[in-house]
């Protein structure tokens, strides 16, 4: 029986938590800081997930044999070497690579170099600095548009820019290197243009080799229907996706997954917990479009739908390394979520609107993202505020029962896309 002290506040981390709350091996489920949602799965620790030291005194007097980071902010920041190698921590598993290994999602021209050491398909690059300007313009000159340049540093996913002009793709290079995204674009990587349907590919890996493969998900960043307008952190999931066959599951596998833990374990690179492959599938060819450290949201969501494993079960084969001993089982069904977000969002919306329905909801699993307890009132508290994930024996089913859901949930200003998993 394990106590076990999740980090995060957001819509992925009420996934995982809903998850590992079934779980029969959990003694208690600590959950830091949360959202009001969450609370129905375990007690809420009002603690600064960056302040690593409060978050080690808080483990050390619970008595907690594993933390699971849901946001890459502390694994980036170096959370895990913190509790390396301190004799009071020895105990205690964290689940989440070290600094080193988070790279693969803090910095792309990190990730790129990785993939070309490892002959992992990815989109030809080059990355330049505020030292070969000249040599960046010139290289963009003998690209072919639509030109990708990418902040090689975190920029809360809003550091890709796909321009169609030469001319205007060379101002923004410009503008990048000049402080556009600030530190985080101080390199930037100016990338091929692949053209393809993307695909969110979940693994948990042990650090020695050993992974599980999760179930796939595909998100929807657009605010608009059939992908229009501005980007957002997801408007929504579905699993499965209908072209990840087995067969393009093995060419993920072996191409990229493989290559990628055996890279890891071969250059030394401490890393335990989730790795996400941003994939795109280029006529029946996965490329990696990006890494990440940690699950996506809202692609969670639905993953942890569709996840019939004991998630408890494959954090335990973290801790003792024998990750290749435990099965993973995916559930029949299809999973959709579709997120409910405040009008205006990605740009200037209202908060503090009271929520009500969400608590009638039978036939769907209901995530908080963005709510918050205001006198004694469930309200919105950011841009995305909740999400509906539903069962169905095909998406459609599924995604009609979210729909059904999401018009039970009533608050002032809400948005949410129709359109989930309906273009695969
Ligand atoms: P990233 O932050 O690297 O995931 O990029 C954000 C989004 O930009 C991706 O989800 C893709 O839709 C798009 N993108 C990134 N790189 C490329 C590329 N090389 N070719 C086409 N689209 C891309
Ligand atoms: N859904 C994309 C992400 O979590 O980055």
């Amino acid at each position: 029986m394990k106590n076990i002290l999740l980090l995060g506040s957001g819509g992925r981390e009420h996934a995982i938590a809903w998850k590992i709350a079934q779980s029969p091996r959990l003694k208690k489920l600590y959950i830091a800081p949360g959202n009001p949602g969450m609370a129905n799965q375990g007690e809420l620790v009002n603690l600064d997930i960056m302040d690593f030291q409060a978050v080690g005194d808080f483990a050390l007097k619970m008595n907690i044999d594993i933390i699971v980071v849901g946001p890459e902010a502390p694994l980036v920041e170096g959370i895990k070497d913190y509790f390396k190698g301190k004799k009071e921590y020895d105990a205690i598993t964290l689940v989440g690579p070290s600094k080193q290994g988070a790279m693969l999602e803090g910095s792309k021209d990190f990730a790129k170099d990785f993939m070309m050491r490892h002959h992992i398909p990815t989109a030809a690059h080059k990355t330049f600095n505020g030292t070969n300007i000249q040599a960046g313009l010139d290289y963009l000159s003998t690209q072919k548009p639509p030109f990708v340049l990418k902040a090689d540093g975190l920029c809360a996913g809003k550091g890709v820019l796909i321009i169609d002009n030469l001319v205007e793709a060379q101002d923004k290079f410009k503008e990048m290197l000049d402080g556009m995204f600030g530190q985080a674009s101080a390199s930037v990587v100016v990338e091929e243009f692949l053209s393809g349907i993307e695909c969110s590919v979940f693994v948990i890996t042990d650090g020695c080799g050993h992974y599980q493969i999760l179930p796939e998900a595909k998100d929807y960043k657009r605010i608009g229907e059939h992908d229009k307008g501005l980007n957002t952190g997801g408007m929504g999931s579905v699993s499965p996706v209908s072209f990840a066959t087995p067969e393009w599951m093995r060419k993920v596998e072996e191409r990229i997954i493989k290559p990628t833990v055996n890279g890891l374990l071969s250059e030394g690179i401490d890393y335990t917990g989730f790795i996400f492959f941003g994939l795109i599938n280029v006529e029946g060819n996965p490329y990696v479009i990006e890494y990440n450290c940690r699950m996506g949201d809202p692609e969670t969501e639905t993953v942890m739908l569709r996840l019939k494993s004991d998630l408890v079960d494959l954090l335990e084969g973290v801790a003792l390394h024998d990750l290749d001993q435990r099965k993973v089982e995916f559930d029949e069904r299809s999973a959709v979520d579709v997120m409910l977000v405040s009008d205006g969002y990605p740009e200037a919306y209202k908060k503090g609107y009271p929520i009500t329905g969400e608590d009638q909801i039978k036939d769907s699993v209901v995530f908080h993202s963005g709510t918050a307890i205001k006198d004694g009132r469930l309200v919105t508290a950011g841009g995305r505020v909740i999400s509906v994930s539903s069962y169905g024996k095909d998406k459609n089913e599924a995604l009609a029962k979210s729909m059904q859901a999401a018009k039970q949930i009533h608050f002032q200003d809400k948005y949410y896309r129709c359109d989930i998993g309906q273009d695969i």
